[in-house]
């Protein structure tokens, strides 16, 4: 048993979609949760910049004495997950393995669309490992820079919300299955799977709270943890965001990162 929080960062309120889902899973190991709103969007930052500001949320992280790191980020999962991986001792993990591993076991998916943000996509990161790792499946993506800012401003049911969400699906041949690559994006699953009713709307949290379960040397609490959510600006929207996704008023502290 190992008593030390998980922790976890994002660039804003994106990963909290991630940490709901560990919450529903686990919900007696206490978390650690970073978003760095003072340097939002990720997605549109060069692969270095998302290295840095990646090794920085970490090193704020294990001052907290966390015994894992889960990358809520899909654009810090793609473009710095294995630089971050050489440098730090610390068990490190990805939105991206983990929902590969749930799509190598379900074989009838097999023409898979990819929406993340820009810097995602240009990484081409989700094709590579799915096609190294499945055989005969093909991958279409599509960049999305405009949902993940909508996101932090709470534009989640809106009309513009819809109209943009069609927009950038429009152009999809018949998938099995569409990954959200960007963790701020289950904030519109509702809209997407209006959008597509016969397409299985892959949300990464919920694969990375199963590998948590699994794979963690897990802390014998008792009780619901109290977590911690620091942010590195708090000019932001994200108590309101977080509270129509969590359903519950969060309290958050300023990290000095
Ligand atoms: N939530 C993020 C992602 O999964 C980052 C979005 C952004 O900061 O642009 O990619």
């Amino acid at each position: 048993m190992d008593n030390r929080p998980i922790g976890m960062f994002d660039s804003g309120v994106g990963g909290l979609t991630v940490y709901k889902e560990i919450k529903e899973l686990v919900p007696n190991e206490k978390i650690i949760y970073l978003g760095d709103t003072k340097n939002f969007p990720y997605g549109s930052k060069s692969k270095q910049s998302i290295i840095e500001l990646s090794k920085k949320n970490i090193d704020f992280l294990l001052d907290k004495n966390v015994k894992t790191i889960v990358i809520a980020c899909g654009t810090a999962t793609s473009q710095a997950l294995e630089e971050v991986k050489n440098i730090y001792k610390v068990p490190i993990i990805g939105i991206i393995q983990p929902t590969i591993e749930y799509i190598k076991n379900k074989k009838s998916l097999k023409n898979i669309g990819v929406i993340a943000t820009r810097g995602t996509i240009r990484s081409n990161s989700w094709e590579i490992n799915l096609k190294n790792q499945i055989k005969d499946i093909n991958v279409y993506n599509k960049e999305c820079p405009l949902l993940a800012p909508m996101a932090e401003e709470g534009w989640v049911d809106n009309e513009i919300a819809h109209l943009t969400i069609k927009e950038y699906l429009k152009d999809f041949p018949k998938l099995e299955a569409l990954i959200l690559g960007c963790t701020h994006y289950p904030l519109f699953k509702k809209i997407i799977e209006k959008e597509m009713p016969n397409t299985e709307i892959i949300n990464t949290g919920e694969k990375i709270a199963k590998y948590i379960k699994s794979n963690i040397d897990l802390s014998g609490n008792k009780e619901k943890s109290k977590d911690e959510i620091y942010l590195t600006d708090t000019e932001c929207n994200f108590i309101n965001v977080s509270h129509k996704l969590l359903k519950e008023n969060i309290e958050i502290m300023k990290g000095n990162v």
